[in-house]
Parts: structure tokens; C-alpha cells; sequence
């Protein structure tokens, strides 16, 4: 059903956006003629992961141990730290003790489970026995903890130590010196582009952070990581490296089923013994259960999902006896991780920069454990940064030194855990197979302990993909039904991963195909060849796509159909697909479901053709594995902050602006066009905004949502500015009621704040010093009466517009009557029908939505564009859905069924929640 929808979104967009309000006509992005504004900072760190975070944090505590002042920027793509990071995990806090020996003492800390059993099981079909378990597994003193929460938790402390945090930007690019031989900083991605890559109304050109040290923190395969591996040659003396395909959920178990503390490995079924592949199950704190299974990259059967044999996993007795009762899922998500270990550590640092954490790959596979060792790997890099910068001239252009932080590592015990455990997962790719591996890495943990003169290396230097058998030669496999609870289809997980795209954006998943010196998509380096500083050759086209379709559908029986743990590949029918100038091949097309993706770039290295390349999507996007509240808006204010900076920068807003006028609120009357080039310095300051830059008055945190949702149209954000909308804007809303989501903004804190919060660095930061306005004053504004729902004046029954409900599944929820005019949200709220309407029928949530019949959906008026807008974010749009408070009904809608969609997405009031319908 959501192939049908994406398919037909794009053409419903465009279907829409002619029957609606006149848009500007829009421009084709040229990113050679854009002046970027551009930000200086000491540090930038790209991730803000365990790893990022940890170097952030070390080169605060420097700052204050010796002195110089030092200016650290973490970039993350995610809407907050944290969310981005499948959460579950074993910590050893070895690292963290270093970092913070009083985090026990801290608070808020997530480190609240001790492990307190550790166990390992071999699974058949249908029983499980306990085995010995290798003594990395049983070791005591980790912690059970949710790692996007543990991250979010460092996000904070960075945060207090001055680190200016900008979740929701993305690393799209690096900065190269003027020869191209160094890194001189980072690049933003653009925001506001459509589909096709013509600049929208919002659109504005991502800035650069030129730093004197890059260091680049994305986790496993990152895509800068990608880039200067390549570029710098940095895996010429280690061998390609290797994934692991992660997918997980989080139950809360019947409490007769918890044991707080209990970790439990499994091996076998399952996996097949072809198959390098293992599964967890962690007690943590409160209830919860992680549990999970890792599948090696390297397999070689294109039938195998990973995600269905994560369902058909908890179809052991084992599982089934865990998971009865009164259990709940409640999180589903997938990454991938580093596998390849010491062998596949490339040189660690490039001119101007270095790797850390799993952009190089820390994981110990033999623990399954990595958050140590990225963490140490960020911190012994913040040193050798601090020591560097403190080391140059000021006015050096010379791009620093990091090599310093290959040899402190290569002397921690971070690299000794690597080293230790460096045979055991290349011991199951020898002749012995996977029995061998096993019979191996038993004797080589329980007994050598790494003490071996000898290494196995990926001699071939065969990369995961190259590991993979044409169908013809393997079996397909056969999965069983689902069994709900116990195991669902794909997209009802996917509902729980809280992922989004905004739609109309530039699809970033690639097809392409490199050409000659460059490496394939999913590769950092062609082996054998020496690849070096030119720029990556790439075509991308019908005929790219065409062959893609040729050899995966039919050689490999569309692997990434299965193999993609959110659905985002689909290989459909299509009669236009036969013709040699198509893009399909015979009768099948690729068609990607970019706004699914939840990041966890197995496609880009495991694709047989090596033609799908990952990119950045518009920061923000992408999978919510944190859902709990700390501080979010906070730190979406200090985004916004910066975006007025740069915009200062840009001149588009005046030093300080006068507190009784606000720009935005000039620019949504004027509706004057947004300006796409930055103004040289030369130029007079303009009064026309980009539309995603809002204030200078002491509101910002009501304005900032409006800096970061850039596909709103003025009278959306007239609402959220709180200022009366321009004359000309339709209005579509019948109740124009006050947005929700100000009221949240309360979990802002408003103690009067000085620019020190907000800019670290005074000199630079010098325009954004305000106040956030004292809690008083913020609560006047947001007590204005808001008109409720529901109420209606029931019509006599048998004389009134028959209205359906159904639910997701399609089943009958209830029938009801209304009267003309009112609107199903509010007919829903009369009849007790869980449709939520978060804003209340203010156009600024999609908590609303609902999916209309397409006889009656055609009966009625073109939503406006800022019903559009919203649509465009709710969870499961399909081609006859709309907002539920923006239709009214009328006697010809008689008989209409509303559905609704299996989860909406609460954008504006809480924060992007989910929520099951
Ligand atoms: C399924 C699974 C289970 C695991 N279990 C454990 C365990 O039990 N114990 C353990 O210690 N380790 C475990 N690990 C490994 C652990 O997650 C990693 O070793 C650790 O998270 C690495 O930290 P990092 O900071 O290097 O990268 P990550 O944690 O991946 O963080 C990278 C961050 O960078 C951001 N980012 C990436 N690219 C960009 C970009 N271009 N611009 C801006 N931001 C970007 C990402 O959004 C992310 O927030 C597991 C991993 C997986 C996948
Ligand atoms: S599209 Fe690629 S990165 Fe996104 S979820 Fe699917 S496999 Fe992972
Ligand atoms: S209730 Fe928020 S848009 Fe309808």
C-alpha cells in the first residue's frame, strides 16, 4: 500500500499544487553560483554520537585546563542528539569513567542497570540450550542503558560546557583546501529544495563551518567518512571494511517475564550455518526489553531479510514464552555496524582532520560492543586537536597535524580490546566455515586471547557485496505468516521507528554509477587501485537506473527489496518498463521510498551493483529512536539562533533589531520573494527574508518551529509568530485557533539568559545576545481561549450526513451522523473517535489526517496550500488524504468513509511523536 502511496504522492503534489494557490515559479539550484555563508570555528565535529560527543566534551575540559579558548561545533542530522542512535546497548564504561569520573554523581544519568547475568544460548528451531560463553561476554561492571538516551545525556553536558550542539544540520560536504590536498571544514546541506532540486520559497543555501580541525564522527559508513578515506587513501594498508546488519526492538515484558539486569547472547536459528549471525536479549531499566539480531554483511543468499528473520526469531518458544502475557512493543529500528575490526581500521587521520569512533570502526564484534572504544577514540582526538591548534600561528592557513592521535590510539587500551579479538570474526570467513569460525574464536577467547602471531586478513580484499550469490545458485527462502503482536509486517514497525522525510525534497538515496578512478557507491576504495584527490566521476541517468533494475531483479531477485530493513526499495510492474529507453527492465522499475529510510546504510554496501550511494537528506529528517523529552526545544532554539546569525551575517537581518518590530512579521505581509544568493557585503541590507528566518525580537522561541519547518506557507507561520496573517493569505481554517504546541514551549527554560547560552565565543556571536522572554510574559501570550472540539449539535437520527470510521485495518469503527458544515475532526471528537487534532484545527499539526473514500475525496475543494503543507508530513499519505478538521461536510459527501492512517506524526505540538491510532 505505501509503494502505492509514494508512487503516487509525487504526481498528486504536482496535481495539487496546480489546482492551489499560485506558487512562484521555481529556479533550478546551481551550486556553483551560490555564496555560502560561512562561520569560523576552531573545531567541527560531524556526528554527534557517542564518539562526536566525547571529543566535544575533551576539548571543553582542555579549554578550561589550560586556557585557550576554543570554539567546538557538533553538526548531527538528527532532529536531536540521540535520535539517530539505535538505543539497547551494553556499555562498558571504561571511556566515560576517564571523561566524567563523577558521573555517578551527575544527574539525569541513564546508567542506571548494572548487567547482573550474563548468558549464551545455541538456538535450534525449537529449543535452546546454554552454552559457554566467551569471557568478554561475561564480563561484569557494563551497564544496560538506552544508547540514544546515554547520548542525548552527553548532548546536554557538551551543551553546559559550551559545545554549541546543531542538531538537525547535516554534514553534506567537505571544505577542501585550494590544492585539494587538506580538509579546511564542512559544508551544511541545502534546505528547501523539491524533488527535482528547483529551489522552493524556503529554500536556503547551507553554510560552511571552516575549521582548523575536522573531525568526522558519522558512525558506521559515514558519508564524508566515505569520501576522505578515498580521497586521503587512508585504507591503503588495511583491508575493505565489513558490516553487520542490526535490527532491534524494545518490549516492555509482562513483569512476571523481566529479570532487570539479565543479558542473554544467542547463536544458530535463525540463522542459518551459512550465515555469520547472532541475536540478544537485554533486561534493561524499567520494564524493558532490547532485543535483537546482528546478521554478518557478508552473506551470501539474496532471499535472506533481515527483518523477517528478526520476526521469524521470535517465534522460538523461547521468545514466544518472554513475550506473552501483558508485553508491548514499543520501538523497532535498524543499523548497521563495523564488523571488519584492527584489519580494517583505516589510517585514522588526513590532513585538516581525522576519523573517530565508528566513521573508522571501533566494534568489538566478538563483545558486540563499541561505545568504549568510539568514545576513547574521540577523546585521545580531542587532545591531539587541542594540542595542534594550540600548537599553530595564529592566521595559519596550514592544515593541522593530527597524526599525533594515530599514535596515542595505537597505544590506548582501546586499540589492545581491538586487538585482542582481531581473528574472531575473520576466523568464520576461512575454508572451515562457519563451524570453524566457531570452533576458532572458542579456543581463541577462551584460551589465546589474541596472544597469536598470526592476523587473518581479507587477502582477496572482498567487500560485503562481493560476497553475495546470484539467485540461481541459492535457495529461496520461505518465511512464516506473522503473527501479530508477536510479529508484524514491515510498515507496521516502521510506524514505530517515528521516522520522516519531508516529502518534497531531493530523493537521497543515488542511483549511480562511477566511473573510471572513482570507487562504487558502497566501496571507500576500488581495491586495487589508487584512488587519490580528483573529484568522483558519476553519472546518473535512466540507462544507470535500467541496468540497476537488469542485474538486481534479474540476477540477484531484488536483494534490496528484502534485504532493506524500512521498505524504501520496491521492484514494481511497470508495462513502460520493457523499452530500451525506460528506466525499468523487463517490466519491473525501481521505485525508492526515500521518506522511510531510517539511516541505516546497509543499501549502499550491500547493493551486488554498488550503484546506490547514500546521501545527507535535509537535516532533521529520519528515524526518532529517542522519544523522551530533554530539553528539545531548547536546542531547537539555539538552531534557530544560529540560522539568525548567519543571516546576520548575510545581512539580511540588521545587527540588532528593534524589539517592537518583527521581520518576520514584514516579510509574511510583504510576502516579498525570498533571496536565493547571499548579498555581497557591498550591497544595501535588503528587508526580504529567506522564509525560514524569522526574528530579531525577544520571541524566538515561539518562532523558532518556523525556522525549522522551511515548507510552511506565511499563514502557517503567521499563526506561529502569533502576528495577524497577511490579508491576502487564504484562510482555511474556520477556527483559527491558537497553536498547542506555543504552550509546550514552556519545557524552554525562561530564566532570563545571557548570549553566553547561545554563543560560546562572544567576538564571533556577537548579534545573537538576547533575552528569552521571563515565563510570565510567555504564558500571556499563550492563554488565549482555544475552541474545542466536538460539541456539535447532533442532527435527528436518520436525518443527518452519514459518516464512516474505520480504522488502519480497515475495519468499521463506527457510523455517525452529522450536520452540514461541520468537520470530521470535530464530528470524530463528538463520537469519541481517537482522532487526535493536536493543534485543534489550526493547520499546524497532522495528527488530523485522514483517508478519505476517492469517490468522495473528488467531490470536494483543493486542499490550500498550508493543508498541503502538512499533508506533506503526515505519516502514510495517500492520494485521497486530507487534514480531518479542514473538511466539511456537505449532502453529496453522504456515505463517505474516513479511515485512519495506522500512526500520525505530531510535528509542532510534542515534538514529532508517533502515535498509534
Ligand atoms: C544493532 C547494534 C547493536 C549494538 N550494540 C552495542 C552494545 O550493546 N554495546 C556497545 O558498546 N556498542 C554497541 N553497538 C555499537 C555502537 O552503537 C557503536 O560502536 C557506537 O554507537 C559508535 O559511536 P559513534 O559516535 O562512533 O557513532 P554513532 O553512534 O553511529 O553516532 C554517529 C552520529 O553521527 C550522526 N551523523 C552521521 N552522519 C552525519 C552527517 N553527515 N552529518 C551530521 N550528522 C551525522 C548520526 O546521526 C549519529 O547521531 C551496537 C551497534 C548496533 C548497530
Ligand atoms: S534505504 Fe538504505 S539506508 Fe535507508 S533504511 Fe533502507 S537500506 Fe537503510
Ligand atoms: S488538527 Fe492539526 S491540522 Fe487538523
Amino acid at each position: 500500500m505505501l509503494r502505492l502511496h509514494r508512487q503516487q504522492s509525487a504526481a498528486l503534489r504536482a496535481v495539487r499544487s496546480l489546482h492551489s494557490t499560485p506558487r512562484r515559479r521555481r529556479e533550478p539550484f546551481d551550486p556553483s553560483n551560490v555564496e555560502r555563508a560561512s562561520d569560523e570555528v576552531d573545531v567541527c565535529i560531524v556526528g554527534g554520537g557517542p564518539a562526536g560527543l566525547s571529543a566535544a566534551i575533551r576539548l571543553k575540559q582542555l579549554e578550561q585546563e589550560k586556557g585557550r579558548e576554543i570554539r567546538v561545533v557538533v553538526l548531527e542530522k538528527g532532529a536531536e542528539a540521540g535520535s539517530h542512535i539505535l538505543s539497547g546497548a551494553v556499555v562498558e564504561p571504561r571511556a566515560l569513567n576517564e571523561l566524567l569520573p563523577d558521573w555517578q554523581e551527575r544527574s539525569g544519568h541513564p546508567l542506571t542497570q548494572p548487567t547482573t547475568h550474563t548468558s549464551m544460548r545455541f538456538f535450534t528451531k525449537s529449543s535452546s540450550l546454554r552454552i559457554p560463553q566467551p569471557p568478554q561476554m561475561k564480563k561484569m561492571g557494563t551497564y544496560i542503558l538506552s544508547l540514544s538516551q546515554f547520548t542525548a545525556w552527553l548532548g546536554t553536558i557538551a551543551e553546559e560546557l559550551g559545545v554549541e550542539v546543531y542538531p538537525g544540520f547535516a554534514g553534506a560536504g567537505l571544505v577542501y583546501g585550494p590544492d585539494g590536498k587538506s580538509v579546511l571544514g564542512v559544508r551544511t546541506n541545502e534546505v528547501g529544495l523539491d524533488r527535482e532540486g528547483r529551489m522552493k520559497d524556503t529554500f536556503e543555501p547551507g553554510m560552511e563551518f571552516r575549521a582548523r580541525v575536522t573531525l568526522l564522527a558519522e558512525g558506521a559508513h559515514g558519508s564524508l567518512s566515505k569520501e576522505v578515506i578515498r580521497r586521503f587513501r587512508l585504507r591503503e594498508n588495511s583491508d575493505p571494511q565489513t558490516y553487520g546488519m542490526g535490527v532491534k526492538e524494545v518490549w516492555r515484558v509482562d513483569p512476571s517475564k523481566y529479570r532487570p539486569g539479565e543479558v542473554v547472547h544467542t547463536m544458530g536459528w535463525p540463522v542459518d550455518w551459512k550465515t555469520y549471525g547472532g541475536g540478544w536479549v537485554y533486561h534493561m531499566a524499567d520494564g524493558l526489553v532490547s532485543l535483537g539480531l546482528v546478521i554478518g554483511l557478508d552473506y551470501a543468499n539474496p532471499y535472506i531479510s533481515p527483518y523477517r528473520e528478526l520476526q521469524r526469531m521470535k517465534h522460538h518458544p523461547y521468545f514466544r514464552d518472554l513475550l506473552s502475557g501483558n508485553s508491548t512493543r514499543i520501538a523497532y529500528g535498524g543499523r548497521t555496524l563495523n564488523e571488519g575490526g584492527l584489519q580494517s581500521l583505516p589510517q585514522l587521520y588526513f590532513p585538516g582532520g581525522a576519523l573517530i569512533g565508528c566513521s573508522a570502526g571501533m566494534v568489538n564484534v566478538a563483545k558486540i560492543k563499541g561505545t568504549h572504544n568510539a568514545m576513547k577514540s574521540g577523546m585521545l582526538a580531542a587532545e591531539a586537536a587541542y594540542d595542534a591548534i594550540s600548537a599553530q600561528e595564529e592566521g595559519s592557513s596550514e592544515p593541522a597535524d593530527m597524526s599525533a592521535y594515530e599514535t596515542t590510539f595505537r597505544n590506548s587500551w582501546a586499540y589492545a580490546d581491538l586487538h585482542e579479538v582481531r581473528n574472531v570474526r575473520p576466523s568464520f570467513n576461512t575454508p572451515l566455515g562457519m563451524w570453524g569460525g566457531i570452533t576458532y574464536s572458542g579456543v581463541d577467547t577462551l584460551l589465546l586471547k589474541g596472544r597469536t602471531p598470526w592476523t587473518f586478513r581479507n587477502t582477496k580484499k572482498l567487500s560485503d557485496a562481493a560476497h553475495t550469490k546470484r539467485a540461481s545458485e541459492c535457495a529461496p527462502i520461505e518465511y512464516p505468516p506473522f503473527e501479530p503482536p508477536l510479529s508484524t509486517d514491515l510498515l507496521t514497525s516502521l510506524a514505530l521507528t517515528g521516522t520522516n522525510h519531508a516529502e518534497d525534497q531531493p530523493v537521497h538515496l543515488r542511483v549511480r554509477k562511477y566511473g573510471k578512478g572513482s570507487a562504487d557507491a558502497g566501496l571507500e576504495v576500488k581495491p586495487g587501485t589508487k584512488e587519490g584527490l580528483e573529484t568522483e566521476q558519476y553519472e546518473e541517468s535512466k540507462a544507470v537506473r535500467r541496468e540497476h533494475v537488469k542485474v538486481n531483479v534479474g540476477e540477484y531477485a531484488g536483494l534490496l527489496g528484502r534485504a532493506c530493513p524500512a521498505q524504501v526499495y520496491e521492484y514494481v510492474d511497470d508495462e513502460a518498463a520493457q523499452s530500451e529507453d525506460s528506466e525499468g527492465w523487463g517490466g519491473k522499475k525501481l521505485v525508492i521510498n526515500s521518506q522511510n529510510c531510517i539511516h541505516c546504510k546497509l543499501c549502499d554496501i550491500k547493493v551486488p551493483t554498488q550503484d546506490i550511494t547514500w546521501t545527507v537528506p535535509e537535516g532533521g529528517g529520519g528515524p526518532k529512536y529517542r522519544r523522551e523529552d530533554s530539553g528539545d526545544a531548547t536546542r531547537r532554539v539555539m538552531v534557530h539562533v544560529m540560522r539568525v546569525s548567519a543571516a546576520r551575517k548575510r545581512q539580511y537581518l540588521p545587527e540588532k533589531g528593534p524589539a517592537d518590530q518583527s521581520p518576520l512579521a514584514a516579510f509574511i505581509s510583504s510576502k516579498s520573494p525570498p533571496t536565493h544568493r547571499a548579498r555581497p557585503s557591498s550591497e544595501a541590507p535588503s528587508s526580504s527574508l529567506p522564509t525560514a528566518l524569522s526574528c530579531t525580537q525577544n520571541a524566538c522561541c515561539t518562532l523558532e518551529l518556523a525556522s525549522l519547518l522551511p515548507t510552511m506557507s506565511a499563514r502557517t507561520l503567521a499563526a506561529l509568530a502569533r502576528i495577524p496573517a497577511p490579508a491576502n493569505a487564504v484562510s482555511s481554517s474556520s477556527r483559527g485557533c491558537v497553536p498547542q504546541h506555543i504552550r509546550n514551549m514552556s519545557k524552554v527554560s525562561h530564566e532570563p539568559r545571557s548570549e553566553s547560552l547561545f554563543a560560546t565565543s562572544p567576538s564571533r556571536w556577537h548579534s545573537v545576545g538576547r533575552t528569552l522572554p521571563p515565563l510570565s510574559r510567555q504564558r500571556a501570550l499563550h492563554t488565549s481561549a482555544v475552541l474545542r472540539h466536538g460539541h456539535l449539535t447532533r442532527p435527528e437520527p436518520g436525518t443527518g450526513i452519514k459518516l464512516h470510521f474505520k480504522d488502519s485495518k480497515g475495519n468499521l469503527i463506527k457510523t455517525v451522523e452529522a450536520n452540514e458544515g461541520d468537520d470530521i475532526l470535530s464530528i470524530a471528537h463528538e463520537h469519541d473517535i481517537d482522532l487526535e487534532g493536536a493543534c485543534e484545527g489550526s493547520v499546524a499539526c497532522s495528527t488530523c489526517h485522514v483517508i478519505l473514500t476517492p469517490e468522495h475525496y473528488d467531490l470536494l475543494p483543493e486542499p490550500e496550500d498550508d493543508e498541503n503543507d502538512m499533508l506533506d508530513m503526515a505519516f502514510g499519505l495517500t492520494d485521497t488524504s486530507r487534514l480531518g478538521c479542514q473538511v466539511q461536510l456537505t449532502r453529496e459527501l453522504d456515505g463517505m468513509t474516513a479511515t485512519l492512517p495506522s500512526a500520525t506524526r505530531n510535528m509542532f505540538v510534542d515534538g514529532k511523536k508517533s502515535a498509534h491510532h
